[in-house]
């Protein structure tokens, strides 16, 4: 039977995934985007990061290339120099405002090495204030870590509980739930060890969504790619990293789904972009949903450097913020090559 939010939540999620274009991933909680700033000596206060993100969703042509932007708490009530809210000025921009609604992991009891992700308690209060303040869809991060014996059958299927009864709350107000299992890429194991966790986790995340009622076509999917870990000595091609991903994906995530946007992770760029390339070019034709991305790191990471919390490097922030969505949505057409990193 259909429920009441069920066609938006579908128009919703396809707009979000139209051809082409990406998420930008600007929803680092407070601590997050302190550490960032501190590396750079940056000042860390409320106006930095205020002026960052005014910086980032003011950049001309973004919408070109990025469909919608998730913010964080702070930002999503914190106003523009010219007195508009951040969501009105996604709007006039023509992107698609949403919101991190998780308040971060945290330790799991009982269960050594392990985490799980808080903010469930008050949750429908809060989307319901998110949604009638604009937002049209919001994201929840899980984080699983592969070490020793890691991550055991618990540590993945609590929280794939957690994600599912999220996801079931945001659909209930009308918002698109990104459902975002986060495998870390930290650690000296394989892509092979990598594969075998992604499947399962997104095996256990289906399981849960399906066991709670979520509506598939009204929701998306986050996923790591499947990597090496950054200490594994072999680290793979794009190309075997692309059908490795691919693979998984294949074989765990129902084609009722309308679309798949991955995290960054702490990839460099460049690998990000052309791991994404690699899938495009290898699978375009065969694959059930949209597989976009919706990076972070992978996307400002340049330009908070360039930036650097001076004025004067605006100009030439948004330029490398630029540069880099459009060669993620030249990935996303199969015709990115490095050639564009020279330009
Ligand atoms: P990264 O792309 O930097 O991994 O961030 C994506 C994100 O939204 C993390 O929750």
């Amino acid at each position: 039977m259909s429920k009441p939010h069920d066609q938006a939540l579908t128009d919703i999620a396809h707009a979000m995934l139209v051809e082409s274009k990406g998420l930008l991933a600007m929803d680092e909680s407070t601590g997050t985007c302190n550490r960032r700033f501190a590396s750079l000596n940056i000042p860390q206060t409320a106006e930095a990061r205020r002026d960052w993100r005014e910086l980032l969703v003011t950049t001309s042509g973004l919408e070109e290339c990025i469909s919608g932007a998730i913010l964080f708490d702070e930002t999503f009530r914190q106003k523009l120099c010219d007195g508009r809210s951040f969501v009105k000025a996604l709007e006039d921009a023509n992107i698609i405002p949403g919101i991190k609604v998780d308040i971060g992991a945290t330790d799991l009891a009982g269960h050594a090495g392990e985490k799980v992700t808080e903010g469930l308690d008050g949750l429908r209060g809060r989307l319901r204030e998110y949604a009638d303040m604009g937002a049209r869809f919001a994201k929840w991060r899980a984080v699983i870590v592969i070490g020793e014996g890691l991550p055991g059958r618990v540590g993945i299927d609590v929280n794939a509980h957690a994600l599912a009864r999220y996801a079931a709350l945001c659909q209930e107000v009308g918002l698109v739930p990104i459902i975002e299992p986060e495998v870390l890429m930290d650690g000296t194991h394989d892509l092979g060890r990598c594969l075998e966790v992604s499947e399962e986790v997104q095996r256990s995340v289906f399981r849960q969504l399906h066991f709670q009622g979520v509506r598939l076509e009204g929701a998306i999917l986050k996923p790591n790619m499947v990597l090496p870990g950054i200490g594994c000595a072999i680290q793979n091609t794009p190309e075997e990293i692309a059908d490795a991903t691919v693979q998984s994906l294949l074989r765990t995530v129902p084609p009722g789904l309308p679309g798949i946007a991955f995290l960054s992770g702490g990839q460099t760029p460049e690998l990000a972009t052309a791991r994404l390339n690699a899938m495009h070019v290898r699978f375009k034709s065969q694959l059930p949903w949209a597989l976009t991305f919706s990076f972070s790191r992978a996307l400002q990471q340049s330009a908070l450097a360039l930036w650097h919390g001076e004025a004067a490097k605006r100009i030439h922030a948004q330029e490398s913020l630029l540069h880099r969505a459009r060669c993620n949505q030249a990935a996303l057409r199969g015709q990115y090559s490095a050639r564009m990193e020279q330009e």
